[in-house]
């Protein structure tokens, strides 16, 4: 189905906050106006695991794959200054390197910082942060989607210049990036909150291409969702040789196991002490 002007769609689709918009080769898809911090992903929780996982470790990876209108990535930066200080973090883990398939959500929020927040997000990112790291906006600002879009009670912001190029934001399926990833195990791959849903998406492949492309230390974090509403979702994580060391964040072992006269060596040994 094409439908030529845009404008005229009504945006608002009866089940949940999705949207219509057209792409820039004039199909319609729907876009997922995730705005939120979601309460299943501490932030802060994930910058100390990620400290005891990649200790001696200088350069690291971050790569929230779904990120929506890069309000997660925001409470993960901030997360991460607040962890290791402006000039650590900077060095080691900026930019972001955000995506996600919508290409309404990337070019009209996340590229441009816009992000609708309420108090719980508020709350998550911290009230000190909002004001270092975001502008807010008069109340009539026009969004590029209706006000009926946000929580009750949400504010308009618009991330600081300095604050939007920690993050570099593309428009790329999560399979694609998957498929070219070059890792050093030194990655944090977030896909959240979206795995559960189809899309499309061959859920069990998702994971057995990153179990193929992760190395060794590198990070899987996932949704509460996902967790909830896919429960395989473990069953193919611990296949495909991952460790869950915090909820819902995976360590990516090695996928090549010692001989098993190595194992045995090694029970031994544990025994023996
Ligand atoms: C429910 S939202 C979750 C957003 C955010 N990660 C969170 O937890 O709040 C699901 C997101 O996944 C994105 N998505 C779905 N399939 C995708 C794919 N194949 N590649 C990249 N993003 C995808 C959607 O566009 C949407 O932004």
């Amino acid at each position: 189905m094409k439908i030529q002007n845009v404008e005229n769609l009504s945006f608002k689709s009866i089940r949940y906050r999705n949207s219509l918009y057209m792409d820039k080769d004039g199909v319609v898809r729907t876009t997922q106006n995730t705005t939120q911090v979601r309460p299943d992903l501490d932030c802060r929780r994930l910058a100390k695991v990620i400290r005891e996982n990649f200790a001696g470790r200088e350069k690291i990876n971050i790569m929230p794959m779904n990120c929506s209108d890069l309000t997660e990535g925001y409470a993960i930066a901030s997360a991460i200054i607040d962890e290791f200080g402006e000039d650590e973090a900077k060095k080691r883990f900026f930019p972001i390197q955000a995506s996600d398939v919508d290409e309404f959500m990337i070019d009209k929020f996340a590229k441009k910082g816009l992000v609708a927040l309420d108090n719980w997000d508020t709350m998550t990112i911290g009230e000190e942060n909002i004001k270092k790291y975001f502008n807010e906006l008069p109340d009539d600002t026009k969004f590029p989607l209706n006000d009926s879009f946000f929580r009750p009670n949400s504010k308009k912001f618009q991330a600081k210049d300095e604050f939007r190029s920690l993050f570099e934001v593309d428009c790329v399926d999560f399979q694609k990036r998957i498929e070219n990833l070059d890792d050093g195990g030194n990655s944090v791959v977030l896909i959240t909150n979206c795995l559960a849903d189809s899309f499309g998406l061959d859920a069990e492949n998702v994971i057995n291409s990153l179990s193929d492309k992760l190395k060794m230390g590198s990070l899987f974090v996932t949704g509460l969702y996902d967790r909830i509403n896919l429960p395989e979702l473990r069953y193919w994580l611990k296949n495909g040789d991952f460790l869950e060391i915090s909820p819902r964040i995976f360590y990516k072992n090695s996928s090549i196991k010692p001989p098993r006269i190595v194992i045995a060596f090694q029970k031994l040994f544990k025994h023996l002490h």
